[in-house]
């Protein structure tokens, strides 16, 4: 054999892919690829926005740890030749047990913003949760997606506009409201702080040159409408159209005096479940058991609020023990991979809520990036329940992990 025919033998040429997105999306192989993708895109500002937490961002970093460090007691010959990852969330049937985390300003990721992510969870066949601080309407959103959707509440000091939100929400088809519990006041997040990000984007010198040196997004951002809080619209709360700090804005409309007995404020405006999101000790979801709540998230807001918060993880076994099936338990923060949600369930969790997950996969690739993120999520989920000899999420049993 002549050198040449050896070596035809043993190279292999890829295709050259000419859709961008799809050339980016072949050099990702799991979340923390689009992640670097997203970091490499999006400018700087936008990035760290997403991607930063409150303070030494200890909760943030604590968050992915616990899940580092959750350690599988894998069973074997088990025969897992059948492996079924559906459940139920709220008593509804899903293929894996997951639901897409609110997150607000979703359209600085990528200008179609929750539209795409919507669409995406729809085909994943999972809840999507829509933020009060979206920058797509309730309305919107249902318009592109008949799939299950919640919605987010912050409660605005002017509790008529809340009450209109749920009756939008309600008209609107969504089948839940999930209020967040954990942001009496903004965290500090000194990753903005330090860039002066304000929401949208003011531009200054250094923005025009971060958006030079990030040509793809500015040019989406610049053709796309302009970003605002889109269920806020024509209020008179302000709809973020001009730039402002988002701490500030919190500070002025969200209401710090939110308390348990403001949970039957929203049972009179609100027929179907209710979502506690930011429940941080058992003595809480206790509490919560106790007003009628469908489930609670154990949530730090992926590390956004207070630093010093506890890893939802270590949160799921002792407050599942404690609620028993009074209410479902949802773990929020720090979910990568499918193997992370099945250390969350094992422990006692009903599904876990995902984030930055689905905003990198937005950032790095758009709608496409969002359905990677669903996919590889879904698949790990399979993949790990194989490995670990469980065939049903309800073989899926505490005894399977070691909590550090
Ligand atoms: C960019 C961004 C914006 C967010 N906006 C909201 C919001 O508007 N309402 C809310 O309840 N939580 C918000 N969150 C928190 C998420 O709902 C969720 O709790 C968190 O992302 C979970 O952690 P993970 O990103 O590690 O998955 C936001 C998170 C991020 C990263």
């Amino acid at each position: 054999m002549s050198i040449y025919s050896t070596l035809r033998s043993v190279m292999r040429f890829r295709r050259f892919e000419r859709d961008p997105v799809a050339r980016r999306l072949r050099k990702a192989a799991n979340v923390a690829d689009l992640r670097r993708i997203a970091k490499r895109r999006l400018p700087r500002g936008v990035f760290d926005y997403i991607d930063g937490g409150a303070e030494d961002e200890y909760a943030l970093n604590r968050n992915s740890a616990v899940f580092r460090d959750a350690v599988f007691r894998p069973r074997v010959l088990r025969n897992v030749g059948k492996v079924d990852a559906s459940t139920t969330i709220l008593g509804k049937r899903v293929p894996f047990p997951l639901v897409l985390a609110p997150t607000g300003f979703t359209r600085i990721a990528d200008s179609p913003g929750e539209l795409a992510v919507a669409r995406a969870a729809a085909r994943a066949e999972i809840p999507y949760t829509l933020s009060t601080l979206g920058t797509r309407s309730i309305e919107e959103v249902a318009a592109v997606s008949d799939g299950r959707k919640w919605f987010q509440v912050y409660v605005w000091k002017d509790r008529g506009l809340v009450a209109e939100m749920l009756d939008r929400a309600a008209a609107a088809a969504y089948e839940a409201i999930v209020i967040t519990v954990d942001t009496a006041v903004l965290g500090r997040r000194e990753r903005d702080v330090r860039r002066g990000f304000s929401l949208p984007p003011k531009l200054g010198p250094g923005t025009v040159i971060d958006g030079m040196v990030h040509p793809g997004w500015t040019w989406d951002f610049v053709n796309a409408d302009p970003i605002s809080f889109a269920n806020v619209t024509g209020k008179t709360v302000g709809d973020g159209a001009d730039a402002i700090s988002l701490a500030e804005y919190v500070g002025k409309q969200f209401d710090p005096g939110l308390s348990w007995d403001d949970i039957a404020w929203f049972r009179e405006h609100w027929d179907g479940p209710i979502v506690l999101k930011g429940v941080q000790t058992v003595e809480d979801a206790l509490i919560a058991a106790e007003h009628d709540i469908a489930a609670v998230a154990l949530s730090n807001h992926g590390g956004r609020q207070l630093d010093g918060a506890p890893a939802p993880l270590h949160l799921v076994d002792p407050v599942a023990e404690a609620v028993g099936d009074r209410v479902e338990v949802i773990c929020d923060g720090g979910v990568r991979r499918g193997s992370d949600i099945v250390k969350a369930v094992a422990l006692g969790a009903t599904a876990c809520m995902a984030g930055r997950a689905y905003l990198y996969g937005l950032g790095a690739a758009g709608e496409r990036g969002v359905d990677f993120v669903l996919d590889h999520l879904s698949q790990g989920v399979e993949q790990t329940m194989t490995l670990v000899g469980a065939t049903t999420i309800d073989e899926l049993e505490p005894n399977l992990v070691n909590l550090a």
